[in-house]
């Protein structure tokens, strides 16, 4: 159960990368998380780590029953929440488009695009019905800018971008959404592009001693922003 002063944030992906050291950080600062990933093994350690104020549920974000379930009983019990942090995605194996099997391209959309509609369609009705709250959208750098070899995950990301758009005119007065491009982050995702090379960037829990707050800070005059 939340207190008066601290938020209510669901995080998608929070087994594993930035959605791990977000709710860690998040928790840190007082805040209650709501957290989801789909490794059963993930989210058993989130939770022992953790304890009974904060709940992480193994679920597939492309699944929408999975996350109609899931936004019911979270709001049942805790309310519509403050922050939604639609973090999970996956990346696809590097290859030039033509070479990307059928399976892996509709997987990425299902997870990176349809599966942020998902927690929207389940989550943000009860955040209108109070008047507020803020969604974030995971963006990427190749949300904005193409690169060879990623066009599934640049596909899935550039929509994320128009999805909040389009999402930020929709919305009533009091409720924001934003793109949020992280920056490079030293992820498994980001590991599954450059190798080695992903450890000159910073480590997840550095990057959410900054990122946290920042994200902490939006509000309705940043709606429809890519941030
Ligand atoms: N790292 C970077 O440098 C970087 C740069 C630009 C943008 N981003 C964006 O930032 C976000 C986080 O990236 P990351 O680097 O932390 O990735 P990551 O290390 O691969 O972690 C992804 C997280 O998403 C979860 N996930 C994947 N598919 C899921 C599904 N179907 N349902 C529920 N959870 C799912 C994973 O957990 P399970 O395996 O347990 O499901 C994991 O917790 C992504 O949206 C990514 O596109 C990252």
């Amino acid at each position: 159960m939340k207190n008066n002063d601290s938020k209510l944030v669901v995080v998608t992906g929070a087994t594993r990368g930035l959605g791990r050291a977000m709710s860690q950080k998040l928790i840190q600062m007082g805040h209650m998380v709501a957290g989801c990933g789909r490794s059963t093994d993930g989210i058993n350690e989130m939770n022992e780590l953790n304890g009974p104020n904060h709940t992480f549920r193994a679920l597939d974000v492309s699944n929408d029953s999975s996350v109609y379930d899931w936004a019911r009983e979270i709001i049942g019990e805790n309310g519509a929440p403050d922050v939604i942090l639609n973090n999970a995605a996956l990346a696809n194996s590097p290859a030039p488009l033509w070479k990307v099997p059928c399976s892996e391209f509709s997987e990425i959309v299902d997870v990176n695009i349809k599966g942020v509609a998902n927690i929207i369609r389940h989550f943000v009705p009860a955040m209108i019905k109070r008047g507020s709250g803020v969604i974030v959208n995971f963006s990427s750098g190749w949300g904005r800018t193409p690169s060879p070899e990623v066009a599934p995950y640049c596909t899935t990301k550039w929509a994320v971008e128009g999805l909040s758009k389009s999402l930020a005119q929709e919305l009533p007065g009091g409720l924001a959404t934003v793109a949020y491009s992280p920056g490079m982050i030293d992820t498994d995702m980001l590991r599954n592009y450059f190798g080695s090379g992903a450890a000159s960037h910073p480590e997840p829990a550095v990057w959410a001693e900054e990122a946290v707050p920042f994200l902490l800070g939006i509000g309705p005059e940043h709606n429809g922003q890519s941030l």
